[in-house]
């Protein structure tokens, strides 16, 4: 562990984020947890320089994200991962790059549109949405691309209802939702897309002024007095944050399952709570790799000075595998109450969309049949509604084997 007063050892390189061990894609770097273990709060050289921290502990990540000494501005923060140079303010609307009061301002307004009854109905539209991808999986036949087919598809649309983004945009916003979000897309490829995409939210507000609708954009419109500039930011910022990342955890989760029959036999067998499932699921997955924050101050943190100006790196993952607050970290335990996770983040910025991307993973992870005699999901048992295939030959009663297994 870190010692109070000692002194600080050499910065780390960038390495960032380290290599995961071979053999399980799910583990984080071995090296963080040994970090982790030893000092819990290091130094670590950025890309352009920077020298700032790395934490891999759950109680000092939780510390730093519910402590207001520390911005999340862009303007003020290095990145860890790559070399840029372009540390500018956030645009108008950008409110998950502000600190308070800015932030404070858009987040009320935005909380104020996550209303349950708005969440419940979208949690009827999202069983439609699914059934109607697993019907097309099923049209299309083995092998499907459950990233295609599915993890991608579930969460787009639900963006665009939830924004309210009539249909015959859908696909033209989707692609280019996609193409900014692959890190596989170029640069002049990436910033075309993103001029599209902005475009097209900006058409929205403007249509949505004009004739007014009840979805999340058209309650921001009439309800509040945010510019046209701030509406399309926010937009386009709800886009990016809640689709890839729920589609990642769609898809990785699938993966996790099907690495574990038997999780998923009790699952199917309504013997573990989906809930909860899906809790451990985001512990144990924590796609986002990491956050960011800059220390406004100089500040004592686990033993070692944080000066003003200085960047600290939050490893999610890490502080997710921490064995000082989850037993056996690195099992998935779909029956554990996996409380306090930092999958969505801590403090003022944790994760808005948090309800919807739980909505959207219990949807998928409901347990089903295709023996409708046994059929414990709320769709009509004519069909299956399961989105993975398996090849699992405890699929009995299953008229068509290797299409049993259940969606995550
Ligand atoms: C913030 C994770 C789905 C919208 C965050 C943060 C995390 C996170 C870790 C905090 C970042 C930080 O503190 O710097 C996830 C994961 C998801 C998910 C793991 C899926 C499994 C969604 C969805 C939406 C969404 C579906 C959209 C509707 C947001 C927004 C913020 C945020 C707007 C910024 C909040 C703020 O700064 O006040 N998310 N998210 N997320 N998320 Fe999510």
């Amino acid at each position: 562990m870190t010692t109070p007063g000692a002194p600080a050892p050499a910065p780390l390189p960038t390495t960032f984020p380290m290599a995961r061990p071979p053999g399980c894609p799910f583990d984080p770097p071995e090296e963080l947890a040994r970090l982790r273990g030893e000092r819990p709060i290091t130094p670590m050289t950025y890309p352009d320089g920077h020298v700032g921290w790395l934490v891999t502990s759950h109680t000092l990540a939780r510390a730093v994200l519910a402590d207001r000494r520390f911005s999340r501005r862009p303007d003020l923060t290095h990145n860890p991962i790559i070399k840029i140079d372009d540390r500018k303010p956030a645009p108008p609307g950008a409110f998950n790059a502000m600190d308070p009061p800015e932030h404070t301002h858009y987040r009320h307004l935005l909380t104020g549109q996550f209303t349950v009854r708005r969440m419940r109905r979208l949690t009827g539209r999202l069983e439609e949405i699914t059934a109607d991808r697993l019907d097309a999986m099923e049209r299309h036949g083995p092998p499907v691309d459950l990233v295609e087919a599915y993890t991608l598809p579930v969460p787009a649309l639900m963006i665009c209802e939830l924004l309210g983004v009539p249909r015959e945009v859908q696909e033209p916003f989707q692609r280019n939702m996609s193409l900014v979000l692959n890190l596989k897309t170029d640069r002049a490829r990436a910033a075309a897309a993103v001029g599209e995409l902005m475009e097209s939210m900006l058409g929205l507000v403007s249509a949505k002024r004009a004739h007014p609708t009840d979805d999340l954009l058209g309650g921001l419109v009439t309800d509040t007095d945010l510019s046209d500039a701030e509406l399309t930011t926010i937009a386009t910022v709800l886009v990016g944050a809640g689709f890839e990342t729920t589609a990642n955890m769609l898809a990785l989760g699938v993966f996790a399952l099907m690495r574990h029959p038997d999780r998923i036999s009790r699952l199917r067998a309504g013997g573990d709570s989906t809930a909860k499932a899906v809790e451990e699921l985001l512990r144990y997955l924590s796609i986002i790799p990491a956050t960011v924050r800059t220390a406004l101050e100089d500040l004592e943190l686990g033993g070692v000075t944080v000066k003003a100006g200085q960047t600290v790196t939050l490893s999610l993952p890490a502080a997710n595998r921490d064995p000082l607050q989850f037993a056996d970290p690195d099992t998935l335990d779909l029956t554990r109450p996996a409380t306090g996770h930092v999958a969505f983040g801590h403090g003022i910025h944790q994760c808005l969309g948090q309800q919807l991307a739980r909505v959207e993973m219990q949807v998928g992870s409901r347990p089903c049949s295709r023996d409708s005699r046994h059929c414990a999901s709320p769709y009509p048992p004519r069909r299956c509604r399961c989105a993975t295939t398996c090849s699992s030959t405890a699929c009995t009663g299953c008229p068509s084997p290797g299409t049993d297994a259940p969606a995550v």
